[in-house]
């Protein structure tokens, strides 16, 4: 029975001759970067379990929103497997959005009366702010956010409510809620990216010239300067601010009006709706767009690929911090200790980082294969796009800012880094590169020499800048003392001048180009 039906007002054709007139929106009108609950701040409402189901069911206990043709209401498991409103009720003010943006293309198309839209615009405001202030009670029986917003609605407003549905399906309501919440979350993480980036400019910045071993195979191989080690990484979250900015570029066509999948009948703007929200046209086809996730999957794609950076840092830090290296020590602030072993320092911050990764990486993969059988167009399979993007989102949020906060915590330790500059032969290559120079000799040649001199010094336990003269010379007699000009590190990285190189110099040229690139 559809007593209580919010579908059972008559939609449709017959308002279509209602003379359009402009929508006054009563309130304010959201903001369209406003999104559900972003980054890692779960608001009191999520604490709150839904109710259970079995409430707001019609007599029969069939659906109230689409339980017409049904004479019973569904298996309680069949209720546990089909609701989604735990996961979406994150997507309120998304949903809200939309159909605040829906309700007024209508009325503008005369659609429907100026009066129902004004109606539907102030319950939907009041229904945000019900959620927003945690007093909003959730419902497993009404499926998912769409119609725990629409049911409500309707008790707050009447009939009207029925028509908000109208030219639209949960299809491209969803598609767009969720392109919506992508976006801002993809405009919260460039944000914080740059933060991310601004923190290792300036440590940069401070470290231009501290030299350090520059590792291949985590092998010493020539001296760097940390400030151009730490430049290495705002390279790669420069690419990913990009990824994240071609996603958003690609991301930004608008699913609504395109109904179920294939269009609606009705006069609808979809170009009006889609400006409202921000979008920069509407998508194409209304059989992809109800049905693609491409979408999320690229910035799922981006995450990841920005989370192995991250991991790659974390795990810098963990080995820097290590007792071998005691490159870089971190505060009270982004350590913990252990509860048996009283001298314990760990860096659990860093470590968490790098293992964040395997959520988001799981994330994608688990997006992928939900897309992958997908006949066209709509499945209820693409219902469960939402939770993994989430969990992503949300460990990539509290990864980058907790990166943050650890790469301005560190203390450096110049000193050690120094010091680990005298084992390792580091200045090998510059060695080679003199007896090329000023010898004449084939690299390959004075490669060999210098593998002779390294091994002599090896054997002596002193550095190649400690060998004696007369030593070298009955290795390679031509050699004289200029050779060990070149041989102390901080000719090497003074050396390294190409562009992008190690130079101090170029380091700080690097970062005040990047000052501007990520201003
Ligand atoms: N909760 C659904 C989802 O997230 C909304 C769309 C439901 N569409 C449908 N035809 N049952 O995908």
């Amino acid at each position: 029975m559809l007593g209580e039906g919010i579908l059972s007002a008559p939609i449709g054709g017959r308002n279509t001759t209602v003379k359009a007139t402009a929508l006054r929106l009563t309130g304010p009108r959201p903001s369209v970067t406003s999104r559900g609950q972003s980054g890692t701040m779960l608001r009191a409402m999520d604490k709150k379990p839904s109710k259970p189901a079995g409430q707001k069911n019609t007599s029969s206990g069939a659906s109230q929103m689409w339980g017409g043709r049904f004479a019973a209401g569904p298996a309680a498991i069949m209720q546990q497997i089909n609701a989604s409103i735990d996961v979406d009720k994150r997507l309120y003010k998304e949903d809200i959005q939309g159909s605040l943006a829906h309700a007024a293309m209508l009325v503008k198309q005369g659609i429907l009366t100026q009066a129902d839209g004004d109606a539907i615009a102030d319950g939907l405001q009041r229904v945000r702010k019900e959620i927003d202030q945690g007093k909003f009670e959730f419902q497993v029986a009404l499926e998912d956010i769409h119609m725990n917003v629409e049911s409500r609605l309707k008790e707050l407003i009447g009939d009207a409510a029925g028509r908000l549905h109208t030219a639209r399906s949960r299809n491209d309501q969803v598609a767009t809620d969720f392109r919506l919440w992508v976006r801002g979350a993809i405009d919260d993480m460039s944000v914080a990216l740059q933060d991310l980036i601004h923190a290792l400019l300036d440590r940069a910045e401070e470290h231009a010239a501290t030299v350090m071993p520059g590792y291949t195979h985590l092998q010493p191989a020539q001296p760097v300067t940390f400030g151009h080690h730490l430049m290495a990484y705002v390279e790669m979250l420069g690419r990913d601010l990009g990824r994240l900015a071609d996603c958003r570029k690609r991301l930004n066509e608008c699913p609504l009006g395109a109904a179920a999948l294939a269009g609606t009948p009705f006069p609808i703007d979809r170009h009006a709706t889609a400006k409202a929200l921000g979008f920069d046209r509407p998508t194409a086809n209304s059989m992809d767009c109800v049905s693609s996730r491409d979408f999320a999957l690229e910035y799922l794609a981006a995450l990841s690929i920005l989370g192995v950076h991250l991991s790659r840092l974390a795990e810098e830090i963990v080995i820097w911090m290590s007792d071998g290296f005691r490159f870089i020590g971190l505060s009270d602030a982004y350590t913990t200790g252990s509860s048996i072993m009283p001298q314990k320092r760990n860096p659990d911050a860093a470590e968490l980082v790098r293992g964040k990764v395997g959520q988001v990486v799981g994330a994608l993969t688990q997006l992928l294969i939900i897309v992958k059988g997908l006949p066209l167009s709509y499945g209820k399979d693409l219902q469960d796009d939402k939770a993994p993007t989430f969990a992503a989102s949300d460990a990539m949020a509290l990864s980058v800012a907790a990166m943050a906060g650890m790469v301005r915590d560190m203390t450096v330790n110049a000193e050690r880094m120094r010091k680990a500059t005298d084992g390792g032969f580091l200045t090998a290559t510059d060695l080679a590169d003199w007896l090329v120079r000023t010898l004449n000799m084939p690299f390959r040649h004075a490669h060999h020499v210098t593998g002779e001199l390294v091994r002599l010094a090896e054997s002596k336990g002193c550095r190649l800048q400690d060998l004696a003269l007369a030593d070298m010379q009955r290795v390679e007699p031509r050699i004289d003392d200029g050779l060990f000009s070149v041989l102390g590190v901080d000719q090497s990285v003074a050396s390294r001048t190409s562009y992008g190189g190690t130079a101090p110099d170029n380091v700080r040229r690097a970062i005040k180009d990047a000052r501007e690139r990520f201003k």
